[in-house]
């Protein structure tokens, strides 16, 4: 059993201890894996605006832009801008024809994520299973090719409109795919400025109806092998007004992890129903972004503009939290300054923070997180957080 860096993990100079740390990344077998996947490939958002949308992950996130495709390299199409921070990679499309397939998906569910995509070592091995278990293959494996060598690609359907893009990129060394080219911004950052504020994709979390959870438990684990961690059920997650259930499943390695949610019935619209119904349909609710210094990562998001839940100060001076937290990494006043939340598990703990929604539709969001041991997901956070939530929601007459 033996666990290897990708190559975007090694280009972002992270070694297995730092990811083991950052994002729970285990060790495991592949060879009873019908579905092997070795971890992210990519995040494919459907933008409004995917030049100015761009500009916002350089500015506020710190990611740096590495390759482009449009007008110029013969895409009619649409403009993609293809970011990176550490091993997280996110393509930015906006439509330029009119009658862009990115503006249909757009007017249907605002700035959102179309593909979460995946690196598989073996396409059509994941795809033979995947047709055996009943999944609707998108696009059959086939080669992409240019200068660079050769990436081997297929698709199937998940949640909603969001898809699985597997790519075996093991063959290639172009910046992202063929068809796109190498790029540089000419922003400027300050001198002070990181690498970069964080480096790695945690998770990614779907919003499904209510009913349709444990189905899409299913797919995961039957077409894609993965495998069940921890489970929220029901009055685990609720506020007096509104409730979810969820459910996280897994690859093999931990590397991906999705957490599925479904609303559950509560005296009033919930955060989960809001998003169905201006997401129209479900789709990807928030992504989560490891960070291994969140103070500074919260602070410069900040700086820069990106607006977070508020935390109410009961929070941190509650003595039941304060006792179940413990000890951590530094002092409380300090979280409690930027709002962060602490979660403790028999494994560690954890540090999280979310912020409001980035788009024009209360639907997608980031949450910040940082590892120590810890490999839940905040579920003793929860019930502070949706409060927090609530409180949004009630400001946006929606609750
Ligand atoms: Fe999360």
């Amino acid at each position: 059993m033996t666990i290897d860096l990708t190559d975007s993990e090694r280009l972002a100079e992270l070694d297995l201890d730092q990811l083991k740390q950052l994002v729970g990344l285990v060790e495991y077998d592949t060879k009873s894996d019908p579905f092997p996947v070795t971890g992210w490939d990519a995040v494919v958002w459907a933008v409004g605006n995917a030049t100015q949308s761009a500009h916002f992950y350089m500015t506020a996130f710190g990611m740096d832009l590495v390759a482009y495709s449009g007008p110029e390299t013969g895409n009619r199409d649409h403009h993609a801008y293809v970011l990176e921070s550490g091993a997280v990679r996110f393509v930015l499309k906006g439509g330029v024809d009119p009658d862009s397939f990115i503006l249909d998906h757009h007017r249907i569910h605002g700035d959102g994520i179309t593909d979460i995509a995946l690196e598989v070592p073996h396409v059509d091995v994941c795809i033979d299973h995947a047709r055996a278990e009943g999944a609707t293959i998108l696009e059959e494996p086939h080669d992409l090719t240019d200068e660079h060598g050769t990436v081997r690609i297929a698709a199937i359907a998940a949640y909603g409109d969001t898809r699985h893009t597997l790519v075996d990129r093991s063959k290639y060394d172009g910046p992202y795919l063929p068809g796109y080219v190498e790029r540089r911004s000419s922003l400027v950052r300050p001198d002070d400025a990181p690498k970069r504020i964080f480096q790695a994709l945690d998770h990614v979390v779907g919003n499904v109806e209510i009913g349709h959870m444990d189905e899409w438990v299913d797919f995961y684990n039957r077409i894609m092998g993965f495998t069940n961690m921890a489970e929220f059920v029901g009055d685990d997650i609720a506020t007096e007004y509104s409730a979810l259930m969820s459910k996280v499943v897994a690859s093999g390695n931990h590397r991906v992890k999705f957490p599925l949610n479904e609303p559950a019935v509560g005296k009033r619209k919930s955060q989960i129903d809001e998003y169905l119904e201006f997401y129209r349909g479900p789709g990807a609710q928030h992504l989560a972004l490891a960070t291994n210094n969140i103070l500074d990562t919260v602070d410069r998001l900040r700086a820069a503009g990106i607006e977070f839940l508020d935390t109410p100060d009961s929070y941190y001076t509650d003595p039941e939290l304060r006792a179940r937290i413990g000890e951590v990494r530094v002092p409380i006043e300090e979280l409690q300054r930027r709002g962060i939340l602490v979660d403790r598990d028999e494994d560690g703990y954890l540090l999280q923070i979310f912020t409001k929604p980035i788009g024009d539709r209360p639907t997608v969001f980031f949450e910040l997180i940082e590892r120590h041991g810890s490999l839940g997901f905040g579920k003793g956070n929860f019930q502070a957080l949706f409060e927090a939530i609530e409180r949004e929601q009630a400001k946006r007459g929606n609750f």
